[in-house]
């Protein structure tokens, strides 16, 4: 089972380009969804970017307000870049788009321990592979990321409920 603060938990890993929109997001939402399936205290949760260009900036105010409006509340949240230590951390690192686990695969350590992929993979026929980048766009951008992302953690949950059974 997972490395990291505390070794009997399993661990993931949401990463997306900045760690100021997608991947915030995702933490947020999975976090809620794992406490929801009583399984809260059995998952340690993080994200990360593949750029650290947001290093230590709280997440983007457009993300934050959408995910308020859903009662998710991002406002701890502070970006960092991906390491190569949490190759080793980490259970499961789970990018947002194909371009962050391009980026995942060519910065990861020969001994990685984590199993990389997209979180999309969780969510059947949303007909996406990869959560748009809502940064450039506008508010709907964000809402679809809101139900993308929320679609697969809800997957996600059901896939670690059977791993920690
Ligand atoms: P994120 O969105 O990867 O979902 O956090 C972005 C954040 C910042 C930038 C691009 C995307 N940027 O170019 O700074």
């Amino acid at each position: 089972m997972a490395a990291d603060e505390d070794s009997e938990k399993f661990s993931v890993l949401f990463v997306c380009l900045g760690n100021i929109c997608r991947s915030p997001t995702a933490e947020a939402v999975f976090r809620k969804l794992a406490a929801d399936a009583g399984l809260g205290e059995r998952i340690y949760i993080d994200s990360a970017g593949t750029i650290g260009y947001h290093e230590g900036a709280p997440a983007d105010g457009r993300a934050t307000a959408a995910a308020l409006a859903r009662g998710l509340d991002l406002g701890s949240l502070r970006a960092r870049r991906v390491v190569a230590e949490d190759f080793a951390r980490f259970d499961l690192i789970l990018a947002m788009d194909e371009e962050n686990l391009a980026d995942l695969q060519r910065i990861r350590p020969d001994d990685a321990r984590a199993r990389l992929g997209l979180l999309l993979e969780y969510a059947a026929d949303t007909g996406v592979k990869g959560v748009p980048d809502p940064y450039y766009g506008g508010k709907n951008g964000f809402e679809q990321v809101l139900d993308l992302v929320t679609a697969a953690c809800a997957g996600l949950v059901e896939d670690v409920r059977r791993t920690l059974r």
